[in-house]
Parts: structure tokens; C-alpha cells; sequence
């Protein structure tokens, strides 16, 4: 994710944002930018490396005590030098850095086009800065106020910070969905987007709280008000935390805070594309291909790994929901069998890293036969998202856990909508029906965060699973992809062998393997094909196997047959994938943790594969 740095107060400030900007590097960016008020307000920003922006400022005048920074990842617009953060007013009076995503930009950019403004860069934070500028001019008030009456228009999340070169003493900082702290210091302020650029400085700091806009003055006390223009007192903390500690956001590991953002990547992976009151799916990237999607004869996702298993998730929703029929190929097989491509197909890349050699070969082979590319990335840029003819971003954020888990969430949040815009569109399924499903998969982040707080049941399991030798996972229908998955998780970070199938083809081979010894995870959800899968748990339990079921809240007949029940909310049945996974993800998480494994950087494994 983006970060912030800000200060103000009596020192250098240069020095402070940049050793913060490093600090921040964890986060994973791909552009990094300064403002400093040093005669004028002077911005300094380049794609690449907080050292290569370093670099450039070395041979520049930078001396000043306020100044705001920012490594960007981005979401609207390619990363570029433009795209970067800060961004100035129109006027060049402001600059701004901001962490979210504004889902109402477009509209807001619209009318301020109208008003005869010129924008320089592509994204969503420009329009907010030249926003609060104009609120400045029309009504005559300062920055926090224009602030502050600003965000009242805004739809989405943020964390911004503001520098004026009108107002040199201070930087006005808000919030809403996106985390800002602000350290007190002698008479001094840092702002960060979270506390390990300010522990070195500081152990007091206030967090802002949801829609809290802080006016941070030099030499004097932190004013905060909400977005209503309701005063609130500043409630200060002492900071406890090491410096790692707040890195991996309190969590042991970076692949679980990965698992407990997803609430948070789900929604963002929805926000601004999923509209409640209009009743409408829209997916700007890929608006010139709709209708080549609506009237496609087949669809062709390749993938590999966890995007693979996102592609099958795909493939039931573009079959259910857009009567499209689908196939999923590993990118690494279809390369090289010769596969029939038309001119009429449609081929989806899904790539979290958007690197991978395997799928980004399948694509140039697919374009090369005349197919037409969309890619369902995470990162903006990339090289999958540049050979595609279009596409959708994930916005789960940048993931460090070299096991991929809100990456998959995003992917198959993205495939959820792209099902629903074109069955919409095309009239496959009734209004009713999409209706239900949007409201459905709004709710999803809610109850993502309700099967996130069933913890002690999972690591119970774990600490008595730990050393088993082999797993095996079972589902069906939108529960055979979250098996594999389940699968692939637990032995790519424990290195306990582990096998996912469709739950009936069990009795074809691997129901030889059950015995004692062996745990059977079935996700038993109890929709579509509930009796069925409650008819192969009989034959596992015949078997003596350990059956460990992931169910629906309130189920009464696979309970009497497991050993260990988890628990996930009712929801419908396309949307059960984004629950289900959440407890084996944090399964697998138990399990290796326990067994010592080294959990963000599993053996023999890159984040990003980037040869054959
Ligand atoms: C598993 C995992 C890998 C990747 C695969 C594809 O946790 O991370 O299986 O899913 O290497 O990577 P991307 O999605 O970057 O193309």
C-alpha cells in the first residue's frame, strides 16, 4: 500500500521524510515524491526507488521545516513521475498525498472540467486537491476548512495529508478507511501512515479516527474536528510496539495480516465498480470489450498457481451467470499443446504480479492467433497488464507473503463482478437475481471479517494436525476450486504433502489413502450439493479418516459427523469461495507457524515467477 510521511515543526524536515519514505518501503511501491516549502512549494517525485529520489534532491536546495512525502502503488493511472505523489492545485499553491481510493472522482473531475479546470496526471487524488482548491477560492476559508468541507463530497477511502505554501506553519491531515497517525513531538508534528517512520521521534501519537480532518500547526496544540464540523479532543497513546512489529500491522507475519486485510481488499477490489442505488456493475478498464464479452461463443482464462484456482471460481460464474461456456488452462500447458484460438475468443490472464513468464507467454501466443486479451491484475504496470488488450485491476494492495491470499480474494471478487456486468447486460439472469447478488457480495466484507474472529477453533485444530504427513481436501461444484486452493496453502507453507479433489471423484482413487491417520477437510456448505457431499463424509467416517468440515452457521447434520466444525456465515452460493477460504488460509497459516516454518518466505518459492 501507499505511505506518508509528514512534518512539521522547527527541524530539517528532509532528512525526517525521507528516512520515513525508507521506512515505509516494506509497504511495496513503485514511485516515491516530496513537497517542501523552501521559498515556494517545490515538488520533487520519480518512478523507481526512494534512492533514486534521494538521488535527485541531492543536487537541489531542500532545506525547510515542513514538508509532506509519499511511495506510491498504484491504482488509477500507470506509475509514472505524473502519476505520482504529491500532487500540486492547479495553482501550485497546494500539494497533496493521499493512501484509497476517491470512488466518485470521475464525476467530481467531471464537473470540475466543466469549470474550465486542466488536469496533468490520471489520478483520483488530483481532483481532490484541485477540488479543495476551488472550495478555497468560492467561500474564502483556509485549508483545513476547505478541507475539511471537501470531504464531505468524497465517496471512498482516504488518508490524506496537505501542505500550502500560503499557510507555511502547517499540514492539515484527514482520514476515512485508510490508517493515519500523528506523532506529537517539542513543538514538532510527524505524520505517517502508520508509526514506524515516527518511533524514532516520538511515542505519543494520536490516530485519527474515521472522517477526522487535524489541523497540525508548528509551536502549537493538535485542533481535530470530523468532517461535520464537530470539534473532538485529541486522544494521545503511548506507543509500545517494536519497529517490526508495526510493519506486519501487530501480526506475526506478514501472510496473516495479509489474511485479515481482506475485509478491507475485498471492498476495494468492489469500490466504485459496484453500485447499490443505481443497480449497476460498471468496470471502466475492460467498457470497449463489453460487448464482444456479451456476445462471446467461449472464454479461455489462463492462469497459474492460486490464479489458476481463481480461474476454475471464474469459470462457474461466467457458466451460471453469463451462459458463457469457459475453460481454465494453466498457462505453462497451453503454451505448448497447440491449443485452437480464434479470433472470436476471449482470453482472461489473471495475474497477481502480473510477472509471470508462463501466463504472460500464453498471452502473446493467444494474441498472436488474433484472441482478444483482458487481464485481471494487482499490479498496476505490469507486464501482463501492459501485453493485454484491456482489463480490470484487483486493488487488493501490494502482497509481501509469498503465499497468496487477499490476491486470490481480489481475483475472485473481480471475476464475481465481470460475471454479473455481462450477465446484466445480456440478460441471462433476471433483475432480481443480479440485484440479490450485488447486495450479496457487498455484504461479503462484513462477513469476511466475522469468519476472521473464529480463531481459537482453527488453531486448536492446527496444534493437533501439526505434524500429520498428508492432507487431503474435498468439495464440489464452487467448493472443488477452494479445495485445491486449501490444498496448495497448507503444503506451500507447512511442506505437509496435501491434495485437493472435487469430493465424489474421492471414491476413483484417493478414498484408498484414508485410514486414521489421515485428515479429510470437506467444505460442506449447505447449498447445491449438500446431501451429496454429507454421503461422501459417510464414506470417509467409514473409513475412521479426521474429518475437519467448514460449514454453514447454524448446520446440524454435518456437525453430528465431523470431528472439528468452522463456522462461516450463510451467504449465496456464488459467493461461498470468498468465506470458505478464509479458515483454510488461516489453517495452513496455524499449521506452519507451529511447525516453524518460515511463513512469508516459504522454501524454494518466489513471490513473482518470472521464468519457465
Ligand atoms: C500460491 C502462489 C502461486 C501464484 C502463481 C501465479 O500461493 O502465490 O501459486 O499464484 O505463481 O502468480 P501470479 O498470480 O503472480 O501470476
Amino acid at each position: 500500500m501507499c505511505g506518508i510521511v509528514g512534518y512539521v515543526g522547527n527541524k530539517e524536515a528532509l532528512p525526517i521524510l525521507i528516512k520515513g519514505l525508507k521506512r515505509l518501503e516494506y509497504r511495496g511501491y513503485d514511485s516515491a515524491g516530496i513537497a517542501l516549502i523552501n521559498g515556494g512549494l517545490n515538488v520533487y517525485k520519480n518512478k523507481g526507488k526512494v534512492a533514486d529520489l534521494e538521488a535527485i534532491l541531492s543536487e537541489k536546495d531542500t532545506s525547510g521545516d515542513v514538508g509532506i512525502a509519499h511511495t506510491r502503488w498504484a491504482t488509477h493511472g500507470e506509475p509514472t513521475a505524473i502519476n505520482a505523489h504529491p500532487h500540486y492545485s492547479e495553482s501550485k499553491d497546494i500539494a497533496i498525498i493521499h493512501n484509497g481510493i476517491i470512488e466518485n472522482y470521475s464525476s467530481l473531475k467531471e464537473e470540475l472540467i466543466n469549470r474550465g479546470y486542466k488536469f496533468n496526471s490520471d489520478t483520483d487524488t488530483e481532483v481532490l486537491v484541485y477540488l479543495i482548491e476551488d472550495i478555497q477560492k468560492n467561500e474564502g476559508v483556509k485549508l483545513f476548512e476547505a478541507t475539511r468541507i471537501a470531504l464531505n463530497q468524497v465517496i471512498g477511502a482516504y488518508a490524506i495529508v496537505l501542505i500550502s505554501s500560503k499557510e507555511p506553519d502547517l499540514l492539515v491531515a484527514a482520514r476515512k478507511g485508510s490508517p493515519l497517525v500523528i506523532g506529537i513531538g517539542n513543538n514538532d508534528y510527524y505524520i505517517a501512515s502508520d508509526a514506524s517512520p515516527i518511533i524514532d521521534y516520538t511515542r505519543n501519537v494520536v490516530y485519527l479516527k474515521e472522517e477526522e480532518v487535524a489541523l497540525v500547526r508548528r509551536n502549537r496544540e493538535l485542533q481535530i474536528k470530523t468532517i461535520k464540523n464537530k470539534v473532538k479532543t485529541p486522544y494521545i497513546q503511548k506507543l509500545e510496539i517494536s519497529l517490526s512489529t508495526i510493519e506486519k500491522g501487530g501480526f506475526e507475519h506478514f501472510m496473516l495480516k495479509e489474511i485479515y486485510e481482506q475485509p478491507r481488499s475485498i471492498r476495494d477490489s468492489f469500490r466504485g465498480r459496484l453500485n447499490l442505488e443505481k443497480g449497476i456493475v460498471s468496470l471502466g478498464g475492460i467498457i470497449d470489450y463489453e460487448q464482444k464479452l456479451i456476445n462471446a461463443k467461449r472464454i479461455l482464462i489462463v492462469a497459474c498457481g492460486t490464479s489458476w484456482h481463481a480461474g476454475l471460481v471464474g469459470e462457474y460464474l461466467f457458466e451460471d451467470l453469463a451462459r458463457i461456456p469457459v475453460e481454465v488452462e494453466y498457462a505453462s500447458e497451453f503454451r505448448y499443446r497447440n491449443p485452437v484460438i480464434t479470433e472470436d475468443d476471449i482470453v482472461i490472464a489473471i495475474s497477481q504480479s502480473g510477472e509471470t513468464a508462463d501466463t504472460l507467454a500464453a498471452i502473446n501466443l493467444a494474441k498472436s492467433k488474433g484472441a482478444t486479451i483482458l487481464g485481471i491484475c494487482n499490479v498496476v504496470g505490469s507486464s501482463i497488464a501492459r501485453a493485454t488488450h484491456a482489463g480490470v485491476y484487483t486493488h487488493a494492495g501490494p502482497e509481501i507473503g509469498v503465499a497468496s491470499t487477499k490476491a486470490f480474494t481480489a481475483q475472485v471478487t473481480v471475476l464475481t463482478l465481470m460475471a454479473l456486468a455481462i450477465a446484466q447486460k445480456k440478460g441471462s439472469i433476471s433483475q432480481s437475481r443480479f440485484q440479490n447478488l450485488i447486495y450479496e457480495l457487498d455484504a461479503v466484507p462484513e462477513k469476511v471479517e466475522q469468519t476472521l474472529q473464529e480463531s481459537q477453533q482453527i488453531v486448536e485444530i492446527a496444534e493437533k494436525l501439526k505434524d500429520v504427513r498428508n492432507f487431503l481436501y474435498l468439495g464440489r461444484g464452487y467448493n472443488f476450486p477452494i479445495a485445491l486452493e486449501g490444498a496448495l496453502k497448507l503444503k506451500e507453507i507447512s511442506y505437509i504433502h496435501a491434495e485437493g479433489y472435487p469430493a465424489a471423484e474421492m471414491k476413483h482413487g484417493p478414498i484408498a489413502l484414508i485410514d486414521e491417520l489421515m485428515p479429510v477437510v470437506f467444505i460442506a456448505t449447505n447449498k447445491g450439493t449438500y446431501e451429496k457431499v454429507i454421503s461422501n463424509i459417510m464414506e470417509v467416517k467409514a473409513r475412521k479418516g479426521q474429518i475437519i468440515a467448514i460449514v454453514t452457521e447454524g448446520d446440524v447434520a454435518v456437525k453430528k459427523l465431523a470431528k472439528y466444525i468452522i463456522e462461516i456465515p450463510e451467504c449465496d452460493e456464488l459467493l461461498v469461495p470468498l468465506l470458505a477460504i478464509i479458515p483454510l488460509q488461516k489453517l495452513s497459516y496455524h499449521i506452519a507457524a507451529m511447525r516453524g516454518c518460515n511463513v512469508d518466505q516459504p522454501r524454494n518459492l518466489a513471490k513473482s515467477v518470472t521464468v519457465e
